[in-house]
């Protein structure tokens, strides 16, 4: 028995070690600048009711860890023939101090109590690691139980067990056999396995809770929804993201800006950088008329902006080492937007009427 409690005395303290460095990794992550929102938000959820789920499902796994574990070594002294009782207790107690200490990682913010994903991590870690333990205490109690004959201190075990499958003895089957014979294949007339039917049975009162809730109550986002303010933030970062990237834009997927803020940064640009040449609201000069239909290079958004941002040999810079593409993409817009003006007023048209 000594050295039973022993190692599991050592697993308790790898599982500490364990769980205080995923926390410690957890914070030091955190740190850096993390656009992601955090996992409640992510469930829809509030950082209360995540952590009162949380929290359910790893009481009720210590619990099933504690009274396997105590199961565990009732089995294990009735085999070795001694006693010893502290296992328990000192589960229980090492699986609440984790609860507390993953809590302590954060707790401020607009919401009563704040639940960071470094607690949902290192709840989730805990979660997997005790469902390792009742995984390995139920095999130990599996191994020794299946060595003798049951003794009266292990029947609620194999009571629950025999509940569960509700299964007819092997010695019985004769029973329940059915009369038909096909090419020598028979058949038991079988109950359902409890433990199915109640699986089944959650999903019917699942299924229920989830109708009165989204289609009776109203009081969540249905798929279709959620679908759509999943997509709308998407666009919004995904415009955010290319604002911030402009090297994003290339002559290959520049898009034309026909909004009004766009237009008039463009011809914030034009006036600053490219009036000397192209002359006031593009009527040409040194550069051609900006303003008619003919173009050299080109004259739809990606010819103009290929223009713009590569240069051309004539003594046409490339300004993509000047402007960053967001501004080049605005000026060229800005460009397509100009209103006609004809010769003598304007330049004489150069290049491809692309209209004939
Ligand atoms: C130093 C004078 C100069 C400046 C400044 C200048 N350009 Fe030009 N631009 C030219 C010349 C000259 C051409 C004709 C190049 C050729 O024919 O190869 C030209 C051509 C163009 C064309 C191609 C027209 C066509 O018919 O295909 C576009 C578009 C253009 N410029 C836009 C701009 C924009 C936008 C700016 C400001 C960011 C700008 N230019 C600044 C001189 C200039």
């Amino acid at each position: 028995m000594k050295n039973i409690n022993k190692s599991i005395f050592r697993l308790l303290a790898a599982v500490l070690l364990m769980s205080a460095n995923i926390l410690y990794a957890q914070e030091t992550v955190a740190a850096a600048p993390v656009v992601d929102r955090p996992i409640y938000e992510e469930l829809g959820m509030s950082p209360t009711a995540l952590a009162s789920v949380m929290v359910t499902i790893t009481l009720i796994l210590v619990f099933f860890v504690a009274s396997l574990a105590s199961s565990a070594k009732n089995v294990l002294e009735y085999k070795r023939g001694k006693t010893n009782g502290t296992i328990k207790t000192l589960l229980v107690l090492a699986a609440f101090s984790f609860g507390t200490d993953s809590f302590a990682a954060g707790t401020t913010g607009e919401y009563m109590i704040d639940f960071p994903d470094a607690a949902f991590w290192a709840f989730l870690t805990l979660d997997v690691i005790l469902i390792v333990l009742v995984i390995y205490f139920a095999g130990i109690i599996r191994g020794v139980v299946s060595e003798y004959k049951v003794p009266s201190k292990l029947k609620f075990f194999s009571r629950w067990n025999r509940n569960m499958m509700d299964a007819v003895p092997v010695e019985e089957e004769a029973a329940i056999l059915m009369d038909h014979d096909y090419d020598g294949i028979q058949e038991l007339d079988n109950n359902l396995p409890p433990w199915w039917k109640y699986g089944f049975y959650i999903t019917i009162v699942w299924g229920f809770a989830y109708l009165v809730y989204y289609n009776v109550l109203n009081a969540g986002p249905l798929q279709e929804q959620e679908y759509l303010t999943e997509m709308e933030e998407g666009d919004k970062a995904d415009a955010e993201y290319r604002l911030a990237h402009p090297e994003l834009i290339t002559p290959d997927n520049v898009t034309l800006l026909t909004d009004d803020a766009s237009i008039s940064k463009g011809k914030e640009v034009y006036i600053t950088y490219c009036q000397t040449c192209h002359m006031e609201n593009g009527k040409g000069g040194v550069g051609p008329n900006l303003t008619d239909n003919a173009w050299i290079y080109g004259g739809d958004i990606k010819g103009v902006f290929g223009t713009v941002y590569n240069g051309a040999k004539n003594g046409m810079v490339a300004w993509k080492e000047l402007l960053p593409a967001t501004d080049i993409q605005a000026v060229s817009s800005y460009i397509l937007s100009m209103e006609y003006i004809a010769p003598p007023n304007g330049k004489a048209p150069q290049g491809e009427n692309i209209l004939e």
